[in-house]
């Protein structure tokens, strides 16, 4: 095996730090061109993250002089009841080849360093296409647990149905503009935080309906853009869409052209009709209008319907994977 040494990292390392993710954004673009392209805009926000990520300690592999990985956990917090850590998309890179040693070195170190401190369990933002990352986490007891999807704003393939079928469904989608009407979603955007608790493996939400309404709230002060549809006078499901702010989901689409699908639901019964689909074409066409160049979908790679409709109109370009080191021991 390659010997590397291993050091703390400084601040003063970031420039060189930065030279490795770049390289890295760049391969995971060639996987999925719909990433951002690294104009200088983007390359001075990555830059930033970057930055931002060496001012915290973490570890770097060296060889010959010269830096071929770096990993670098942020600040504790507490998630699912114990307290984690995340590694950013931008906290950590190597060299191209390099993966298959140097990923278990680096967290190696990196957790060492965590557990001591408390933290046991250790989350790590990944490119999906760099696959020696992603099979090194494996191999180290990672599992993904959330998946950051982008998809370009052409029409959403319908299915094979009768266009006319189709042209129903897209009928029967509103956009929703009166304030008010936000309330009448409420109902079942509480069935949808409801949707959560089905499952131990998904973050749980909570499903109270004035929970819900707050939550409706802050999408409409955002800006946010609901779809419903309706079949009669019943409402069997919604859509929310609005710019992709590039916060705590998508940061690396932070500043960019990018709009977000940040809610959507199907009653149970009404599923698989291809409503979801009828939402998603009304709501890209809007998208498309506002002037926007991307769609973005952040979904818990657990969440067996959703996330099958995800990967059916997105493609993958970013995975959160978990892993719980035994308090026990
Ligand atoms: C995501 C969701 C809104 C899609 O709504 P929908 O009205 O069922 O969507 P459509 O009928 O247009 O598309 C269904 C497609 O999704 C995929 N899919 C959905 N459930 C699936 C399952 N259990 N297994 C495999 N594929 C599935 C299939 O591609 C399916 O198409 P098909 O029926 O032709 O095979 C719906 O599944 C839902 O409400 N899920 C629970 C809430 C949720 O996950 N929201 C998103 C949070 S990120």
């Amino acid at each position: 095996m390659t010997r590397f040494h291993l050091s703390p990292t400084e601040p003063s390392l970031a420039a060189e730090g930065f030279g490795l993710l770049r390289d890295a954004y760049l391969r995971a673009r060639v996987a999925n061109p719909l990433l951002p392209a690294l104009d200088a805009d983007q390359e001075a926000r990555l830059q930033r993250r970057v930055e931002r990520a060496f001012a915290y300690g973490g570890i770097a592999a060296w060889r010959g002089g010269s830096l071929r990985g770096f990993m670098i956990a942020g600040p504790s917090f507490e998630f699912r009841g114990l307290v984690a850590s995340l590694v950013p998309e931008f906290g950590h890179a190597v060299a191209a080849g390099e993966e298959a040693d140097l990923v278990g070195l680096l967290y190696a170190a990196s957790a060492e360093q965590l557990v001591r401190e408390g933290v046991h369990l250790h989350l790590i933002g990944h490119f999906a296409a760099d696959l020696g990352t992603t099979s090194a986490l494996f191999e180290l007891g990672f599992g993904a647990v959330v998946r950051e999807q982008l998809r370009d704003l052409s029409d959403v393939a319908l299915g094979d149905e009768p266009r006319v079928a189709h042209r129903a469904q897209l009928e029967r989608v509103e956009h929703v503009r009166h304030l008010d009407s936000w309330r009448d979603v409420a109902p079942l955007a509480a069935a949808h935080a409801a949707f959560y608790r089905e499952s131990p493996v998904f973050v749980r939400k909570d499903a109270a309906l004035d929970e819900a309404l707050v939550e409706l709230d802050a999408h409409r002060v955002d800006g946010d853009q609901l779809f419903v549809y309706r079949e009669g006078d019943e409402m069997l499901a919604y859509l929310i869409v609005g710019r992709c702010a590039g916060g705590s989901e998508g940061r690396l689409l932070e500043g960019t052209s990018t709009a977000q699908v940040r809610s959507a639901f199907t009653v149970p019964v009404a599923r698989r009709r291809g409503i979801g689909a009828a939402l998603l074409q009304q709501a890209t066409a809007w998208v498309r209008a506002q002037g926007f160049e991307r769609l973005f979908v952040e979904h818990e790679t657990a969440n067996l319907c959703g996330g099958a409709f995800w990967r059916r109109h997105f493609a993958p370009y970013l995975l959160f994977s978990l892993r719980y080191v035994d308090r026990t021991l």
